[in-house]
C-alpha cells in the first residue's frame, strides 16, 4: 500500500457519512486539490481495508485512490476530489423522475465501474444515491468502499462470511437483511434499487 504519503489537509469539508468526513487536501508534489478522508476513532481498521481494496481498483467510474496516511492520530485516504454532487442531493432536487434514457446512461456507468470491482473478487455492500457522485458533465463515480470485502480472487462469486448486518436496509439485498452468505449479486440488487428510485422518486421496499 503506498503508505504515509504526505497531503496537505485544507479546512474546507466536502462531505460527512456515518463512518467519516472528507475534506479538501492539497497534493504538495503537484498541487492538486484531492479528497481526504478521515476515517473515525475505532473505525481504523476498516479504514485500511477501505484503502487496500481501493487501491486495486483502476476504473473511470471508481474514485481513484491516492495514497493514505496519519494525521493526529486519524487514518486519511487520499483521493481524487470529484467535482460534482452525491447522487441523493441530485435526486432529491428532480422535480420529475428521470426518463429510462436519463437514469439508464446513469446506471450504465455505474455498472461498468463495479463490473471492474467485482472482477478482483472485491464486493461494495452499501450501494446507495449518497455512495454515488454525479460530476458536472453527467459521469458518474461510485465513493465510499468502507464496506468493501474482498471475497474472491478471481471473481466477487464466491460468499462471504455470514453474521451482522452491512449495508442500508432500503438499499439492500434480502440475502444481507438475512445476514446471509453475499455475493457481488447483493451490489446488483442495489444498483437495481437505486435505478427504480430514479425512474420514479420513490423506494421500492419502504
Ligand atoms: N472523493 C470524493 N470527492 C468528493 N466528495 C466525496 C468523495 N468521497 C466522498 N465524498 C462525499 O463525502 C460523503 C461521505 O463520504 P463517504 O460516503 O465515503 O463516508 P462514510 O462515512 O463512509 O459514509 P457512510 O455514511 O455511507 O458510511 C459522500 O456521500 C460524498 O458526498
Ligand atoms: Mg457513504
Amino acid at each position: 500500500m503506498n503508505n504515509n504519503k504526505k497531503f496537505v489537509l485544507l479546512a474546507r469539508s466536502v462531505g460527512k457519512g456515518a463512518m467519516g468526513s472528507v475534506f479538501e487536501g492539497r497534493d504538495p508534489k503537484n498541487g492538486n486539490i484531492v479528497a481526504l478522508k478521515r476515517c473515525d476513532g475505532q473505525e481504523d481498521k476498516r479504514g485500511k481495508v477501505e484503502a487496500q481494496n481501493l487501491e486495486k481498483i483502476r476504473s473511470k467510474n471508481i474514485v481513484r485512490f491516492l495514497g493514505y496516511g496519519y494525521h493526529e492520530s486519524h487514518l486519511y485516504i487520499a483521493m481524487d476530489l470529484v467535482v460534482g454532487e452525491d447522487y441523493e442531493s441530485f435526486l432529491n432536487k428532480l422535480k420529475s423522475p428521470l426518463t429510462w434514457m436519463e437514469a439508464s446512461k446513469d446506471m450504465r456507468q455505474v455498472m461498468q465501474g463495479m463490473k471492474a470491482v467485482h472482477s478482483l473478487g472485491i464486493i461494495h455492500r452499501d450501494l446507495k444515491p449518497a455512495n454515488l457522485m454525479r460530476k458536472q458533465n453527467g459521469d458518474m463515480v461510485v465513493v465510499d468502499f468502507g464496506t468493501s470485502k474482498q471475497v474472491n480472487a478471481v471473481s466477487a462469486a464466491c460468499a462471504t462470511m455470514v453474521g451482522e448486518f452491512v449495508g442500508t436496509p432500503v438499499y439492500a439485498s434480502p440475502e444481507q437483511h438475512k445476514r446471509a452468505a453475499l455475493t457481488a449479486a447483493c451490489d446488483v440488487f442495489s444498483i437495481g434499487v437505486i435505478f427504480v428510485e430514479a425512474l420514479t422518486k420513490k423506494l421500492p421496499f419502504l
